[in-house]
């Protein structure tokens, strides 16, 4: 079945916002030849740093890899089919959670003065909570990329290794590595498969 992609019934948003966020927006896995900057990086996590997370606990770290040198290593610590995207995207960002990231909570969670030593004494219970928001804002990050006008190209990469080569001495658990262009030309993408309807994937009760 073709959806339509001129009408959003239900949606406060409008055709093109749609569009751009999610209808016509794809996985990039061939890049264009563009720049993307730091700033539309920064401008991206000042936009999906408000989407909700456990307690505000807001984990999401972002390993921005731009240094030819360091995308080099990076490229050797991707699965093989995967190498040769993230060599020619021109910016990489590893997403991790932070699994320190009650270190935060005094600013995060001012309105608790005693949420930063409820998880100070449970490593397991921080790495959960971790996991588990940062997944959450890794989606936001993605439609925030969209937001600014890029594209997203996530996939995964040998996470062990990279945080061995990038993130050791830190609380930081990279899951998942997201080549980053602008979106624009022929054939940057794989064919569109389709998605389920909510018919199929919602249960009502
Ligand atoms: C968590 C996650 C892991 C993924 N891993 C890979 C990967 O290892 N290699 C790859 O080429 N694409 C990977 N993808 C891309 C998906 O295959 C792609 O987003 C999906 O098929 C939807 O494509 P579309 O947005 O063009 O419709 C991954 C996507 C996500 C969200």
């Amino acid at each position: 079945m073709t959806e339509t992609l001129t009408e959003a019934p239900g949606l406060a948003i409008d055709d093109a916002t749609a569009d751009r966020l999610f209808r016509t927006a794809r996985t990039v896995t061939t890049f264009a030849d563009a720049e993307v900057t730091d700033e539309q990086l920064a401008a991206v996590y000042d936009l999906v740093k408000w989407g909700p997370t456990m307690m505000n606990t807001s984990p999401l770290r972002l390993l921005v890899v731009r240094d030819p040198e360091a995308r080099q290593r990076l490229v050797e610590r991707v699965p093989e089919n995967n190498q040769e995207r993230v060599a020619k995207a021109p910016v990489t960002v590893v997403l991790a959670y932070d699994t320190d990231f009650h270190e935060r909570l005094d600013v995060l969670v001012p309105h608790m003065p005693g949420a930063r030593d409820m998880f100070a004494g449970d490593a397991a219970a921080r790495a959960e909570a971790a996991r588990t928001s940062g997944e959450i804002q890794a989606g936001y990050f993605i439609v925030g990329l969209r937001a600014a006008g890029l594209a997203a190209g996530p996939m995964h990469g040998n996470y062990d290794e990279i945080d061995a080569e990038f993130l050791a001495g830190t609380g930081w658990k990279s899951f998942l590595v997201i080549n980053v262009s602008v979106a624009e030309g022929a054939d940057t993408t794989r064919p569109r498969a389709p998605r389920l309807s909510f018919e199929d994937a919602a249960r009502i009760v």
